[in-house]
């Protein structure tokens, strides 16, 4: 039955200056608390704090995805032009299907905010039961972006075939097709 399994969401903050203790773990922060406001059902984090390697995201993402069974990835940083930017290029590697409207939603709404949203490159996609999503690293994006994609999270891991996720529809107004 998928409403019994139990929920894990994989949170990894992309950051070289962050894996190093240079810069304090704001942002992974920033996704478990705005996860807790929005889930009702009992849930996991899986955390995970790495440098921008691309080899190093690609097996975190294997390692939560296959062997934590994480439902759900978030990540944190990462998505812009520079060189060492590679979150995006590492959950193309490892998924099967992309999943470009979550990057379209966010880079639009994160333009009403910064006309930088733009130079984001954040996606999303599927690897096997798992929906991986992208977000910038700067703390005020992860809330405006999350906020935009996460009413149609729910709804896309009930289609994966994860667990059901229930949310407080005071904080998220999730959206699942009546006929789900
Ligand atoms: N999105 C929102 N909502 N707010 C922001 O301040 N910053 C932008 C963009 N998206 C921003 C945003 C900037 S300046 C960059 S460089 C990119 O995200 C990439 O950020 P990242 O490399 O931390 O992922």
């Amino acid at each position: 039955m998928s409403n019994t399994k139990q929920i894990k969401i994989g949170v990894i903050n992309v950051s070289d200056r962050a894996s190093k203790g240079i810069y304090e773990d704001i942002p992974g922060k920033a996704v478990v608390s705005t996860l807790n406001e929005y889930l009702v059902s009992e849930w996991e984090p899986v955390y995970k704090v790495i440098p921008d390697e691309q080899d190093q995201i690609e097996a975190a993402f294997k390692e939560m995805a296959d062997e934590a069974g994480c439902c759900l990835i978030v990540t944190t940083g990462g998505t812009g032009p520079a060189k060492r930017d590679v979150t995006p290029e590492a959950t193309e590697a490892v998924c099967q299907k992309m999943m470009p409207g979550f990057g379209e939603l966010m880079r639009q709404e994160s333009l009403k905010y910064v006309p930088t949203a733009i130079l984001s490159r954040q996606t999303a996609g599927i690897r096997n039961n798992t929906l991986i999503v992208n977000l910038p690293g700067k703390p005020k994006a992860i809330r405006e972006c999350l906020d935009a994609v996460f009413p149609a999270i729910p709804y896309c891991i009930d289609l994966i075939e994860g667990p059901y996720l229930e949310c407080n529809t005071e904080v998220v107004k999730v959206f699942r097709p009546k006929s789900s």
